[in-house]
């Protein structure tokens, strides 16, 4: 293959691949309704599922779009004409929910809150008390505005007492941090290949409770976007009805193999250890976080930026990209920061070699703590 140069990716997604998952992708052509795909497909949606211990209960249908394709899917799919649909919107995912939902004209409960605040549990069962025609609540596992992990659990074992649904968007959760959709009851999650699952973007995924189906038919708005048709589509002809993105399937195929390699636990360890090193590192380099430990995530962090008047976040990026490191801005937090995620294939040995990159840029571009400037030294 190409040598291609290993970019360390600290964005939450698309994130650095293996060359195995790149290389995946360099495949015979082939006609995406030949079986051979087909099936290549069908093993694809099988354990999709069962990296959240889906089993029976749940069933997957595959879209090609981004992630926000799958919230569409789901939300339009699910939530029946005369009902309402409560949103947790405490980051800017939540919020893109709300607008999904506001686009389709459904109506929304909004429960809004800074970003970067978290949840009160109490306050969802009284909205649930208080709004009649709720039928399914959304949220965000892991709300990658702000590194905040909600409190699914408690959310779905609320909606339980309600007889609602959940609508969890796994996007930056699913396949990093362990799941087990079972336990939580969620009647649909979200996500896209291209996040810890560490393929290629391109496809989206909704996993849902097969009970649920018959209770999905006729209640599209959206054509394209119908989890019913796509679902009952694949299981009549094998097929996705639309044409799907041949080359980034063989990547997610991949990617799920390395996956199921490596184990939910020993990847979960693997991101552990990339945040706990870039957690120690940035406190050294005297940076504070915008969350509290007991809501992190532990796959992002967003860093409060540097209150100094010389600090430029374009600047800071710029150096470290040309270095290799690609950083993320902050996205309306409730204060100004930026965003490291250690989500993809990174190791240990690359958050050391960013943070070193990172105290260079601040001893010889700006010192946070003496504001030198590299003409300073
Ligand atoms: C939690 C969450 N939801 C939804 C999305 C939207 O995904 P996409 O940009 O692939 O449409 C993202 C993207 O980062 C995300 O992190």
């Amino acid at each position: 293959m190409k040598d291609v140069r290993r970019k360390i990716l600290l964005n939450p997604g698309p994130a650095t691949t293996t060359d195995t998952v790149k290389e995946a992708m360099v495949v015979e052509d082939i006609c995406p309704r030949e079986k051979d795909f087909c099936k290549l497909l069908d093993t694809v949606k099988e354990d999709l599922v069962k990296v959240v211990h889906g089993g029976d209960d749940y069933v997957c249908a595959l879209f090609t779009a981004s992630g926000t394709g799958g919230l569409e899917a789901a939300i339009t799919s699910a939530v029946p004409r005369e009902k309402k649909i409560l949103i947790v919107d405490n980051g800017a995912y939540g919020a893109r929910m709300a607008n999904i939902a506001a686009t389709f004209e459904i109506e929304v409960v909004l429960y809004k809150l800074a970003y970067g605040d978290y949840p009160d549990v109490d306050h969802i069962e009284n909205l649930l008390r208080s709004n009649a025609g709720v039928s399914h609540i959304a949220v965000v596992h892991h709300e990658t505005t702000t590194g905040m992990l909600n409190p699914v659990q408690s959310i779905c074992d609320v909606a339980r007492k309600f007889d609602v649904e959940v609508i969890v968007d796994c996007m930056s959760s699913y396949a990093g941090i362990p799941i087990d959709i079972k336990q939580w009851g969620a009647g649909y999650l979200i996500s896209s290949s291209n996040k810890c699952i560490q393929g290629m973007p391109g496809m989206v995924f909704v996993i849902f409770k097969k009970a649920l189906l018959p209770s999905l038919r006729g209640q599209k708005r959206s054509f394209y976007f119908d989890l019913y048709s796509q679902y009952v589509g694949f299981e009549k002809t094998g097929q996705m009805q639309f044409t799907p993105p041949v080359q980034v399937a063989y990547a997610l195929r991949q990617a799920l193999d390395e996956y199921f390699v490596e184990g939910e636990i020993r990847r979960w360890d693997r991101y552990q250890e990339n945040w706990v090193t870039l957690c120690q590192g940035l406190k050294k380099l005297r940076f504070e976080f915008l969350l509290p430990e007991r809501h992190q995530s532990k796959i992002l962090l967003a860093v409060i930026e540097p209150s100094d008047p010389r600090y430029n976040f374009d600047t800071m990026h710029d150096y470290l990209y040309q270095r290799g490191y690609t950083i993320y801005p902050g996205k309306g937090a409730k204060a100004a920061t930026f965003r490291l995620s250690v989500l993809g294939d990174l190791h240990k040995r690359d958050i050391e070699n960013f943070l070193q990159e990172l105290k260079d840029y601040l001893d010889f571009g700006l010192n946070i703590e003496g504001g030198k400037t590299s003409n300073d030294l």
